[in-house]
């Protein structure tokens, strides 16, 4: 709708997209070109090329404290190529897969698109919007096979508690089943140290992409870091559906972890942090209730019950007369989908401050 309006000469501003609004710092571009004018742009391995894997190893050295070996990184297509691989190595006819509700849209789709099942399990904001352990056990029933969490969330932006995911996985591994942690909103965490579920065992799986931290999402580039006795599995798969990932996105991608490039990030990162502690409170003063500060992404999961008992509604609403996107919570689950909307701040301060004006004029006139 947001989009058609648009064409028809709207003015809107976007607080729906999932998207960071940076684009791919200028060392990543001049490593692109490079590449072009070097023509190396062939095939590369199916599981990447070395030298990236290598400075994913790296990556996790430096920001993390854990030390991985390269032979367990998979470079794919996006986090969502690793969540496919995942899924089609892990996931049998009718498995059962828990996950939270509310979660990203997409991971119930892979875990079916291997006739399995997702069992969305109700995560309020009593628990950050995220699993505990004692969600884990009483949900699992006979045919589930693992977890599937994303920390930072989306939609939410909030972060597993660490202790609760070290028994969680814990749980699980006492099960036998996997657990996959989607930690593609890593670098985008404000108010803790880096921690990645990867320190919890070498049976964890771990995703990632170049997309949200890295401002690369349409160079279609991410990783999968697996157990060791997987990689053949996932080479196999990676092989057939894929040949191998871009090779100029992975050429531009060894770009992104230099000191300089380091730096560019990390003031975005800042930017990002100034843009919700901006808007957060600018939602509470209008009405939205955020029952859970995010820490991470770019996303806020707000409650909007004291302005309408509908949020499809509401969005509509927003969007038609205050030109403002907003996504209602439908897309991203089943519980309590018409108390929330998820919106983005992956736009400049400028807009924000724009759209929270249009809206307390919308809201106003809405209330009279
Ligand atoms: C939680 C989560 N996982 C995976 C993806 C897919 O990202 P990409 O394939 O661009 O890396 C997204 C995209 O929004 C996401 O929010």
């Amino acid at each position: 709708m947001a989009a058609e309006l648009e064409r028809q000469g709207r003015d809107l501003i976007h607080m729906g997209i999932g998207e960071p609004d940076f684009t791919a710092p200028q060392p990543v571009i001049d490593a692109a070109a490079r590449a072009m004018a070097d023509g190396r742009l062939q095939y590369t391995s199916a599981l990447g090329l070395p030298a990236l894997r290598e400075a994913i190893a790296a990556h996790y050295r430096d920001v993390y404290g854990v030390d991985l070996s390269p032979a367990r990184i998979v470079v794919t297509a996006g986090a969502s190529a690793a969540l496919l691989l995942a899924c089609a190595a892990l996931v049998e006819k009718g498995s059962e897969v828990l996950m939270p509700d509310p979660c990203y849209p997409c991971n119930r789709h892979f875990v079916a698109a291997f006739d399995g099942q997702a069992k969305l399990v109700v995560s309020g904001p009593e628990h950050r919007f995220q699993l505990s352990d004692a969600m884990v056990r009483e949900n699992w029933g006979p045919a589930t096979r693992g977890v599937l969490l994303a920390s930072p969330s989306n939609p939410t932006g909030t972060s597993i508690d660490t202790e609760e995911l070290r028994q969680i996985v814990g749980t699980v591994r006492g099960k036998g089943g996997f657990t996959i942690v989607d930690e593609i909103y890593h670098g985008l965490r404000y108010d803790a140290p880096p921690f990645s579920a990867l320190s919890l065992g070498d049976d964890v799986i771990v995703i990632n992409s170049f997309s949200k931290y890295f401002n690369m999402t349409g160079w279609r580039l991410g990783w999968l870091v697996v157990p060791e006795g997987l990689v053949p599995a996932i080479e196999k798969l990676a092989q057939n559906l894929f040949i191998c990932p871009s090779s100029i996105a992975q050429h531009a991608a060894l770009a992104c972890f230099s000191p300089q490039t380091t730096s560019i990030y990390e003031a975005r990162k800042q930017e990002f942090r100034r843009r919700r502690d901006y808007l957060v409170p600018a939602l509470r003063e209008l009405g939205f209730s955020v029952p859970v500060m995010p820490d991470g992404a770019f996303y806020i999961y707000a409650d909007c019950s004291a302005l309408s008992n509908d949020a499809d509604q509401l969005t509509r609403a927003m969007l038609n007369e205050a030109g403002v996107v907003m996504v209602p919570g439908l897309d991203f689950g089943e519980h309590a989908t018409r108390q929330y909307v998820r919106i983005s701040y992956a736009t400049s301060m400028d807009n924000l401050r724009e759209a929270v004006a249009r809206l307390k004029s919308f809201l106003a006139q809405a209330r009279r």
